[in-house]
C-alpha cells in the first residue's frame, strides 16, 4: 500500500520521538502552506509520551512549531466529565495543551458530560461550522492521531459495531458492549478524509492484532484499524519492537 509507511523503533520512548518529529514536520508544512493546522488528538495511554515530548521546554520540538496556528480536536472521547481520570481531553490538556499555553479558543473538546447522542450531534455541528462544510461535505483534518487496541479497534471504532458501516454522520455515539457504555468518535469517512494519520502502537499485547491489521486478510469488521485507508493522504505507523514482533517484514529504522 503506497500511502502507508511503517516504522519500527526499539521502545515507546523512541517511537514517541519519531512520532513527534513527524508531527513537527507535518505541522510546519501545513502552517507554511496555509497558515493553519488542524489535528485530532488520540486518547488512551500510548500518546501521552508524544504529548509530553512536544510540550517539553528541554526538547527541540516545542520551539519548532507555531502552536498559535494549530486547532486541536479529538478523534474520540469517553462519555465522562472533562476532569475525569478517563477523559481523553484531560490527558491531552494536562500533558500537551496546558504546558503549551494553548488558547482555549483553539481547543475543541467533545462535550462529553452531555448525553452521548447530544454530544455527538453538537460536535458534528461544530465540525461542519469550523471546516465550513454545512451540507454533506466531509471535513479534512491535516492530521489525525490514532492508537490501536489489542482487539484491533481504533478511535472508538470497535469490532462488529454499526459505526463501522456509518456513511452519513461525521460523529457517532456507539454503544460499546465490552465497556457497557457509549463512546464518542469520528466516523470512518472523516478519518479517511484526513491528509495524514499517525498511528502509535506499543506493547506485546498489540502484536497479534497488529499482524492481522497490517499483514492479514482484509476484515475491518473484526479489525477496525484496517478501515483507515486514506483516499488521498498518508498513514504513518510508528511501532515499537514488541508490538511489531509478528509482522512479516520488519521496518526497523
Ligand atoms: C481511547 C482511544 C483508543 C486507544 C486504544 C489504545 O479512547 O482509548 O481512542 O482508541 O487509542 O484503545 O489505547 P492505549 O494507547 O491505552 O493502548
Amino acid at each position: 500500500m503506497e500511502n502507508r509507511k511503517v516504522t519500527v523503533l526499539n521502545n515507546l520512548e523512541e517511537l514517541s520521538r519519531a512520532a513527534a518529529a513527524k508531527f513537527v514536520e507535518l505541522a510546519q508544512s501545513g502552517i507554511a502552506a496555509k497558515g493553519s493546522f488542524t489535528v485530532a488528538l488520540a486518547g488512551g495511554s500510548t500518546p501521552k509520551k508524544l504529548y509530553e515530548l512536544l510540550a517539553d521546554e528541554n526538547e527541540s520540538f516545542r520551539a519548532e512549531v507555531d502552536w498559535r496556528k494549530i486547532n486541536f480536536f479529538w478523534g474520540d472521547e469517553r462519555c465522562v466529565a472533562p476532569d475525569s481520570d478517563e477523559s481523553n481531553y484531560r490527558m491531552a490538556n494536562e500533558s500537551l495543551l496546558k504546558p503549551l499555553n494553548i488558547s482555549p479558543s483553539n481547543i475543541h473538546r467533545f462535550k462529553s458530560e452531555s448525553d452521548a447522542e447530544t454530544a455527538a450531534r453538537d460536535y458534528e455541528r461544530f465540525l461542519r461550522f469550523f471546516f465550513n462544510e454545512p451540507n454533506d461535505g466531509v471535513p479534512r483534518f491535516d492530521l489525525i492521531l490514532l492508537g490501536m487496541g489489542a482487539d484491533g479497534h481504533t478511535a472508538s471504532l470497535f469490532p462488529n459495531t454499526d459505526v463501522l458501516r456509518e456513511t452519513e454522520k461525521l460523529v457517532a455515539a456507539p454503544f460499546v458492549e465490552k465497556f457497557g457504555t457509549h463512546r464518542l468518535t469520528l466516523t470512518p469517512n472523516v478519518i479517511n478524509n484526513a491528509s495524514n494519520v499517525i498511528f502509535q502502537v506499543a506493547g506485546a499485547d498489540k502484536a497479534d492484532a497488529l499482524r492481522e491489521v497490517l499483514d492479514g486478510e482484509i476484515q475491518p469488521e473484526t479489525f477496525p484499524s484496517q478501515i483507515v485507508n486514506l483516499s488521498s493522504g498518508k498513514v504513518y505507523w510508528f511501532l515499537d519492537e514488541a508490538a511489531a514482533q509478528h509482522l512479516s517484514s520488519n521496518h526497523k529504522v
